[in-house]
Parts: structure tokens; C-alpha cells; sequence
């Protein structure tokens, strides 16, 4: 749906980085559900490469659609996908897939920020064994918050650094994304100070009115 296949093979190609040093991660849309094999072979082909890391469902076809998991279960035994998640999923829809086929998705790609912190929707994904990815999550955020200005200007990082760092504390895949190289650098930057218990739940706090 990002039609950005064919750019990002180009970009690591390009980058001559290898292959086993970068992690592509892309997704069946919804539309084709029932073209499962096709759709990753055409990815395949656009990426450049004989496997993607991840691939995900990218919104649930038809209702949670079991028959899509097989699929996917078998592209993924194919080694076509080294590991295959879904997105935008609810826990009951990761349990109809369970309980259909006897494998969890690996990762459920759901709109997450502190804004959208749900410890029940956390607490469900552990013990599922499912890793949560958060998407958006500045989209979410109100960067220009005060709360989260004071918790960064402590820090000596930006609002943005402190959000994806709260992410990382909380055990949350978090995937921001930026069209500018040096924010980019700075997103990614959130290795070299870390958030008090205390202060995580502060930020937890800001998606409580
Ligand atoms: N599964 C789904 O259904 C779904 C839906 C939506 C998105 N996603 C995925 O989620 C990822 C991120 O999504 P997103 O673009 O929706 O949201 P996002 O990462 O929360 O927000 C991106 C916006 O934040 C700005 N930004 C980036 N870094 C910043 C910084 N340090 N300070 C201030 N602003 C900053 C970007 O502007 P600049 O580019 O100008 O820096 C852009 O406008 C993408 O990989 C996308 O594919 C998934």
C-alpha cells in the first residue's frame, strides 16, 4: 500500500550494506487477502531479496481471517518470511488466529503513544507471548506538551527522544518516522539516558485526562 517497495531494494542495494544487517519488514494489504503468495513473491521481486524479515497482515481482511494466517503460516515455513505478525489487530482477533492454527502472530503493528497507553492492552500482549509494535507515535503525541518539555529539558534530549525512549523502557518495538536525515539520526539517539520508574509513569499518566 506504501508503493515503496521497489525504493527501498534500490536504497539497499545502494547501500551495499549487507543483506543480514538490515531488517524489511512489509505487509500483505487487506484487498489481498487470497493472494497471499503472489503478493509476497511481487514483494520479493520489488525489495530485491529472497525473504523478508517480517510480514505482516495489515489491517484484518475480513475479520481476524484465519484462512489468511495459514498462508501466511506457510509463506513463513517457505522461508520466504523469517518471521510473519499481523496489524491493527484486537487481542480476541489474535486469539481466533491461536485458537484456528496454534500459532500467535509474532507481532501485532497498533497504533501506540503515550497518549494511547493501555497497560491491559500491554498486559495482554505479554502474555500472549506478542510482541506490540507502536506506530505513530508522535502523530499521537502533543510534542509542544509542557510535561513532556520538563521531562525532556531534564534529560537534556528532545520530547521526541523522550517518547521514543518511553517506548523502548516499556519493551514496546517503536518505528517513528521522519523524511529528514537529521532527525532521523536523533530519533534513534535515545541510548545514552534513560527515564525513571517515576517518570514513566508520569508519562503513562498523560493518556489519563
Ligand atoms: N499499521 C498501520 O496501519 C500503520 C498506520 C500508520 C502508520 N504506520 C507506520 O508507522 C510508522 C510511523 O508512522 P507515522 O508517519 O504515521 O507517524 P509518526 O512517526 O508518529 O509521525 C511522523 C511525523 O512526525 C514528524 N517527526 C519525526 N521525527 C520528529 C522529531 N524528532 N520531532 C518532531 N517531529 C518529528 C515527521 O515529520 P518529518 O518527516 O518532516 O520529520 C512526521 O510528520 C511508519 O512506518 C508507518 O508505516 C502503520
Amino acid at each position: 500500500m506504501y508503493r515503496n517497495e521497489a525504493e527501498v531494494g534500490r536504497a539497499i542495494s545502494d547501500s551495499r550494506v549487507p543483506r543480514e544487517q538490515i531488517f524489511i519488514t512489509t505487509k500483505l494489504p487487506p484487498h489481498h487477502a487470497g493472494r497471499e503468495r503472489d503478493t509476497i513473491l511481487a514483494s520479493l521481486r520489488a525489495l530485491g531479496t529472497d525473504y523478508v524479515d517480517l510480514w505482516l497482515i495489515h489491517w484484518p481482511p475480513h475479520g481476524a481471517s484465519p484462512r489468511t494466517w495459514r498462508e501466511f503460516i506457510a509463506v513463513r515455513n517457505a522461508g520466504l518470511a523469517r518471521s510473519i505478525g499481523v496489524s491493527n489487530y484486537t487481542l480476541s482477533q489474535l486469539d481466533e488466529l491461536q485458537d484456528a492454527t496454534g500459532e500467535t502472530p509474532a507481532v501485532n503493528q497498533i497504533r501506540w503513544s503515550p497518549s494511547l497507553y493501555d497497560p491491559l492492552v500491554l498486559a495482554g500482549h505479554r502474555e500472549r507471548g506478542v510482541v506490540l509494535e507502536g506506530y505513530s507515535p508522535f502523530k499521537n503525541t502533543d510534542l509542544a506538551d509542557p510535561r513532556l518539555g520538563k521531562i525532556a529539558a531534564q534529560h537534556r534530549v528532545s520530547p521526541a527522544q523522550v517518547v521514543v525512549r518511553w517506548h523502548v523502557q516499556h519493551g514496546i518495538v517503536v518505528i517513528p518516522k521522519s523524511a529528514r536525515p537529521e532527525r532521523l539520526s536523533a530519533n534513534i539517539d535515545v541510548y545514552g539516558f534513560s527515564l525513571s520508574h517515576q517518570v514513566i509513569a508520569d508519562i503513562d499518566a498523560l493518556a489519563r485526562p
